[in-house]
């Protein structure tokens, strides 16, 4: 299979193309550093050709929910060295996923209690989980000032530094999905009526100058960034998505990045339509919101030429040894949906490998 095969370009080599996708999983600290079970997690994990985190907010002003992790503090980075050191010391390579919520938010979900921010005053109704363990609905956020502004881009640069020196290969800034970034580029959650609304050229900018300025901090061998064109999920509406994301794309393209990680999406083929936009690696996600990435399903990707890499989210959360899985065309255990968030070990990294189970079954 091609997808079993080594992957070589100028800012990676890995040693297959299977990448595990970001997942928030909220087994972090209430302050927002990693625990002992997150780098047993990632580092059962390590057989990937590449590992993304899942989302981490660049400062307490992003978080979207409690338990949800952060590159900010000292804390946070000698907590995420742990996590990196025991990937790495498994032979695996990692990115951090930047992940600021914007209008997704609610001040008791929250470390620092404040409101939800984001490009417009336009609720996301997302229900979150808050700090005493209870869930509530996402607060209207107030509308960014142009010092909201800046000042969010001072913080994925911010933590795109705390990330490397955390021992990260790099960052990847989460674009997609209905983060931070996603709800200036949707005509739907962006109404801005200044340089950040109204055009694709406007509504992209923000992107741009978070991307430039993480660039400016780690390098752009180091920086990569996750789209999700047309993605509908938490009330996310882009009415005529191809046009920004050609823009942005070939504006994308010259940054030489380390890889662009794209969703594809069923009224928008993403990834047919920007494979030929775009040079450097690229990651396909197929799975959003229908059944978990296959590996048949990555395979056709693959030879189809729309993508270098495809990264599987919910099959790897069961089975830590996806890879080995897929080399043995092996049975993939279920993922139990109930203990799917929670404080602790339990449905996070408990799940066997294929070796440590059929030794179980056989004892
Ligand atoms: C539990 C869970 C948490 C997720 N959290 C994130 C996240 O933090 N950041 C992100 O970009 N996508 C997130 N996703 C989306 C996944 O990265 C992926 O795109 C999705 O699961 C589809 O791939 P799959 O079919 O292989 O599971 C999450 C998905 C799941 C199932």
């Amino acid at each position: 299979m091609k997808l079993l095969t080594e992957y070589r370009a100028p800012h990676l080599t890995l040693p297959n193309r299977v990448v595990m996708a970001p997942m928030t999983r909220l087994r972090s600290h209430a302050d927002g550093s990693p625990t002992a079970d997150v780098a047993d997690y990632y580092s059962q994990r390590a057989s990937a050709g590449l590992i993304v985190t899942e989302g981490i907010w660049p400062h307490s002003s992003g978080q979207s929910e409690a338990w949800v992790p952060g590159l900010q503090t000292p804390e946070h980075v000698a907590a995420w060295r742990r996590v990196t050191a025991s990937v790495h010391a498994a032979g695996g390579r990692i990115f951090a996923q930047l992940m600021h919520g914007g209008r997704k938010g609610h001040p008791l979900a929250r470390i620092d209690g404040s409101l939800p921010a984001g490009p417009s005053a336009v609720s996301d109704g997302d229900v979150l989980h808050l700090i005493d363990g209870g869930k509530a609905e996402s607060l209207t956020p107030r509308a960014m000032t142009r010092a909201d502004i800046e000042a969010a881009v001072r913080h994925y640069a911010a933590a795109a530094r705390n990330a490397v020196d955390a021992g990260f290969d790099g960052v990847e800034i989460h674009a997609a999905n209905s983060y931070l970034v996603h709800q200036f580029l949707a005509d739907n959650t962006n109404l801005r009526d200044d340089e950040y609304g109204g055009t694709p050229a406007n509504r992209m900018r923000f992107a741009l100058e978070v991307t430039d300025a993480v660039v400016a901090q780690v390098g752009s061998r180091r920086t990569a960034i996750r789209l999700s064109p047309g993605n509908p999920q938490f009330g996310m509406r882009e009415q005529d998505p191809a046009p920004l994301y050609r823009a942005l794309v070939a504006e994308l393209d010259r940054r030489d990045l380390a890889y662009l990680h794209l969703t594809d999406n069923d009224d928008y083929p993403a990834l047919a339509d920007l494979r030929p936009r775009w040079h450097g690696t690229l990651i396909a996600n197929v799975g959003e919101n229908r059944a978990p990435t296959s590996a048949e399903a990555a395979e056709r990707t693959l030879r189809a030429g729309h993508a270098d890499l495809v990264s599987f989210g919910r099959a790897f959360i069961a089975n830590p040894d996806l890879v080995h899985r897929i080399t043995h065309d092996l049975p993939l255990a279920p993922i139990r949906e109930e203990v799917l968030y929670g404080r602790t070990a339990e449905g996070y990294s408990d799940y066997p490998s294929w070796t440590a189970a059929s030794a179980t079954s056989a004892a």
